[in-house]
């Protein structure tokens, strides 16, 4: 194994993956900074990790002391200049490519040569992002699973001109995270996604032509396939926009129907019923 130690851990991006990725970092024991775009999302995305510690403590699973000492680690900025001390940085920003390679142009600028890049892209190709910058050797995929302090799986992604070193210490940070690491290639979905899309716009479209609703659909692959939860609700939980999102990214790449997005969610992403997040998807949410 080639892993670099890592000190201080920068991710970009507190959305639902975000905070959850900052939440597993500070429990871990890193050194965390976590960049929004506004003090609001920011302070958002604190309350958010103090609420899930708290719950944890609330259930004995954590002492008062170490959520305190967890929450003490977190520093969070606006400014991308206070990733510099970074020895590895995560983006879990919006899933656009555009906005990701100029992120990565970014970073480039401001961290340490030697720093490690990290995606947590769940459909976009990380070769391409790392193409953004000049030292592709140091980027990779870490692609966490919603959501992402309960799910134990992360994929550690090699890009084509990834190094051993930073897959290493991408690997290594996984562990020490408390997940299951993988390692696979730089595919279209890599390994979950390119098997749980297609699957999910099946179930989807099962919907329209079985004439079932979402509760029975749901119904029928946790009790009949003992799925953990349906489908409906699971998609509610991604996002109905990052599933839409992730199936068209994938259908573009491959080509295979089954990947692209049914209409039926492709209309309720257009509404805004984009699930949990928007208070409403295939069920409504307080
Ligand atoms: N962040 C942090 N902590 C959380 C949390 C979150 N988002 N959600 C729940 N928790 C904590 C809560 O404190 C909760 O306890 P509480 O209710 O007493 O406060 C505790 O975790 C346990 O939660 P649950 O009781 O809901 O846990 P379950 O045993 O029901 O399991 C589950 C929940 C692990 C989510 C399970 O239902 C499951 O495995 N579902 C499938 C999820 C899945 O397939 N995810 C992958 C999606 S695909 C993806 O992410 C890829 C992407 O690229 C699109």
């Amino acid at each position: 194994m080639a892993a670099r130690k890592i000190r201080r851990v920068g991710v970009v991006g507190l959305g639902a993956m975000g905070a959850g990725i900052a939440q597993l970092a500070i429990e871990a024991g890193f050194e965390t900074v976590g960049r929004e775009v506004s003090d609001d999302l920011g302070s958002q995305a604190r309350d958010r990790i103090a609420h899930f510690l708290q719950r944890k403590v609330d259930k004995q699973q954590m002492a008062a002391g170490a959520r305190e000492s967890a929450l003490s680690s977190l520093t969070l900025t606006t400014d991308l200049t206070d990733l510099a001390g970074c020895d590895l940085v995560i983006e879990a920003i919006v899933e656009d490519l555009v906005p990701k390679l100029e992120l990565f142009r970014e970073l480039e600028r401001i961290v340490r040569p030697d720093a490690i890049l990290a995606t947590n892209t769940s459909a976009l190709s990380v070769t391409e992002i790392a193409a953004a910058t000049t030292t592709p050797e140091r980027v990779v995929g870490m692609h966490f699973f919603n959501p992402a302090p309960l799910m134990p799986l992360v994929e550690i992604v090699r890009a084509e001109l990834s190094s051993e070193e930073a897959v290493d210490t991408a690997f290594a940070v996984g562990e020490k995270l408390g997940k299951r690491p993988i390692r696979c290639h730089d595919t279209p979905g890599f390994v979950v996604n390119r098997v749980l899309i297609p699957l999910l716009n099946d179930c989807l479209r099962v919907l329209d032509e079985a004439r079932v609703s979402p509760e029975d659909l749901d119904t029928a692959m946790t009790a009949g396939a003992g799925w953990p939860m349906g489908p409906c609700t699971l998609v509610d939980l991604v996002g109905i926009d990052v599933h839409v999102h992730a199936s068209e990214a994938l259908y573009e790449k491959l080509r295979e129907p089954r990947m692209a997005p049914p209409p039926r969610i492709v209309a309720m992403r257009n509404a805004g019923l984009l699930g949990r997040k928007s208070g409403r998807g295939f069920y409504v949410y307080d």
